[in-house]
């Protein structure tokens, strides 16, 4: 179990195995040594392990009757969003604050945003206004990594355009972890699919990295319109990683494991990448019927926001096999987890 209930001490951190209740920072490494986390991709298998087991420590938290601890007491965790959210934000400010940190909500529509103020300015005048910790979400790739470069404390990205969206990815390995890891945690011989609009996926970039890293068979499919690009993903960089694009749902759900539904990003997509949604729906939605190809007790998982009718159905998202809710409620222990990593950084 990973120590939370003290204060993260940066380069002189607690220990992954030592249970400590309510004492003063130790002096020994936790191995973390990312300041910021924009993406995945950096992180390597023992991050990745290490993450995990933090989320271990703070759903342990979160089962208590009071799910509160002290480790972020006295931090300011600013959460800086220029897009819509409701499952990242509010499971940020829900993580912070068990975690006792100082949270500050920034609604863009209602700052100086509205009047002109560039991304770097806002983030040198919440940095200025005691932020430590900066959450930030924004609908242009890079714009978290632009951030990084002004910041003096740590970036968290809440999902920046295509790119990127590192908690989702590290909540829903968490969320398949539980149900089908191995003893070493590896998903070796587990056949993952991510149906539906990829292209516009930040979800599905991310998650390619940690589901590969993990050692998952994973799937891609959709109209070819929406997985366009990705083979050459399949051949760049990813030695010894299983990874499949097609735009057949047949052979993508047949024996899956998992299957992860994605949302058409209407707020993204250019016009003439599809037809219509109702064709879409015809030929790519998750039904029943669908879903009876994959395996029995397949995990069914959606990042939210869904349009039920559409990329899945109704009774699919509601069903036995849905683990969406629990995407939902690991969210908050993952993003606990990530705070209280980086908080022990020192910048
Ligand atoms: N999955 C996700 O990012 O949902 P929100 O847009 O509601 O934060």
């Amino acid at each position: 179990m990973t120590v939370i209930d003290r204060e993260p001490s940066g380069d002189s951190a607690p220990t992954l195995s030592v249970p400590v209740v309510d004492s003063p920072p130790g002096d020994q490494a936790v191995g973390w040594r990312h300041r910021h986390l924009l993406d995945v991709d950096v992180l390597s298998l023992a991050d990745l392990e290490l993450v995990m087991r933090t989320t271990d420590a703070m759903r342990e938290v979160l089962a208590r009757p009071i799910a509160k601890v002290p480790a972020l007491r006295g931090r300011n965790v600013t959460i800086l969003f220029y897009e819509a959210s409701t499952r990242t934000r509010i499971s940020f400010e829900v993580a912070a604050k068990n975690l006792s940190a100082d949270v500050v909500n920034i609604a863009t529509a209602t700052s100086s945003v509205t009047k002109g103020e560039s991304l770097v300015d806002t983030v040198k005048t919440v940095e200025a206004l005691g932020a430590q910790l900066l959450v930030i979400r924004h609908a242009v790739s890079g714009a978290p990594a632009l951030a990084a470069e002004v910041f003096s404390g740590s970036v968290l990205n809440g999902g920046d355009g295509w790119h990127a969206h590192p908690t989702q990815a590290l909540l829903d390995l968490y969320t398949i972890r539980a149900s089908l890891a191995g003893p070493d945690g590896s998903l070796a011989g587990r056949k993952v699919v991510i149906l539906g609009d990829v292209l516009h996926s930040r979800v599905a970039r991310s998650n390619i990295w940690t589901l590969t890293a993990a050692g998952a068979d994973l799937w891609l499919c959709g109209p070819a319109t929406l997985v366009r690009g990705f083979e050459a993903w399949a051949l760049r960089g990813a030695a010894g990683r299983r990874f499949t694009v097609t735009s057949s749902v047949d052979d993508a759900l047949r024996d899956a494991d998992v299957v992860m539904a994605l949302r058409i990003q209407k707020e993204r997509m250019a016009t003439g990448l599809l037809p219509s949604l109702r064709e879409y729906s015809a030929r790519y939605g998750l039904t029943r019927e669908r879903l009876a190809m994959a395996r029995p007790g397949a995990l069914v998982m959606h990042p939210g926001p869904m349009n039920e009718g559409v990329e899945i159905a109704p009774d699919v998202a509601a069903g036995v096999q849905s683990r969406i809710e629990e995407q939902v409620r690991n969210g908050v222990a993952v993003r606990m987890a990530l705070l209280y990593l980086l908080a022990g950084v020192r910048s």
